[in-house]
């Protein structure tokens, strides 16, 4: 294959969830440069109406459409719309999720049940509905979005009073989409469907002073990541370059879970 194809996503249809948070902003138009067909779907679609207007400013291909992840018709009301339009969906990635930044101590049942709903729940109802159409192709791509916080515990020297603490059930909910990912990956196999995951460090997004100062401190790299920087590995699990990789968690966090 040809260095240029090797990371071609050329008419790939990909079906991104939560797309009108940071990170989907941040790297979909690197995403239709590699010739990406997208899919904004969330269940607030304002930025994403905004992402697809400048995409298709600039020549690319992209639709926004409603989908919440907690809800199965939803998710097969607009899969079927997808699959009308493009006919096919080439990646899936399980990107919706949400934080809470209360303590444990005060976590109640119904945020326990509305973060897992989001984080597990989503990336699983997801995965069930769009990997029946790839089933049928015999081909097929699913990149969940996990975190650092779904491998290690967050260090509370870090944290502290920076109003950031990531939780015991945001950390629980990631853990479980690592742990799908590779559930699907060897179930899905036999169907020519590869899963994989991509684990983020921290993002920089106007935290606090003392609290970048603190995380940046821990990481090797020295600083937090910038949403931008999860475009190289987003295209990579989507495009041929991976062909032989599935079930992997490809961690992105400029070395901060090395130690
Ligand atoms: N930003 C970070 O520091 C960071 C670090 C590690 C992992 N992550 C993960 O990356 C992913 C994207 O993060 P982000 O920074 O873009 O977050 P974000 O909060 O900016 O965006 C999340 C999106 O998910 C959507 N969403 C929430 N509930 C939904 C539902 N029921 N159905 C459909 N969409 C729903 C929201 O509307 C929002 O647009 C998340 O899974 C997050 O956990 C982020």
């Amino acid at each position: 294959m040809s260095a240029s194809k090797l990371f071609s996503l050329d008419k790939k249809v990909i079906l991104i969830t939560g797309a009108n948070g940071q990170l989907c902003r941040a790297i979909a138009q690197t995403l239709t440069e590699f010739g990406a067909y997208l899919v904004l779907t969330d269940k607030v679609i304002d930025a994403c109406r905004k992402t697809e207007s400048k995409i298709c400013k600039s020549g690319g291909k992209a639709i926004s459409l409603e989908m919440d992840v907690t809800d199965k018709g939803s998710i097969e009301k607009c899969v079927d719309k997808v699959l009308r339009h493009f006919k096919k969906i080439d990646t899936l990635v399980n990107n919706a999720g949400m934080g809470v930044f209360t303590p444990f101590e005060k976590r109640t049942p119904e945020e326990f049940d509305k973060i897992m709903a989001i984080n597990a729940k989503g990336a699983f109802l997801c995965s069930q509905v769009v990997s029946k159409s790839m089933i049928k192709r015999r081909k097929g791509n699913i990149v969940n979005i996990g975190s650092i916080y779904g491998l290690v515990a967050p260090d509370q020297r870090i944290y502290a009073d920076s109003g950031r603490n990531c939780s015991e059930v945001y950390a629980m909910s990631k853990a479980a989409v690592i742990q799908l990912t590779k559930y699907l990956a060897c179930y899905l196999s036999k169907y020519n469907i590869r899963v994989n995951c991509i684990s983020p460090g921290g993002i920089f997004n106007k935290q606090l002073e003392k609290f970048i100062r603190n995380y940046s401190y821990k990481t090797p790299l020295r600083r937090m990541g910038l949403t931008k920087e999860l475009s190289g590995a987003l295209v990579y699990l989507s495009s041929d370059a991976s062909e032989y990789v599935t079930g992997h968690n490809l961690i992105v966090d400029g070395g901060f879970t090395c130690w």
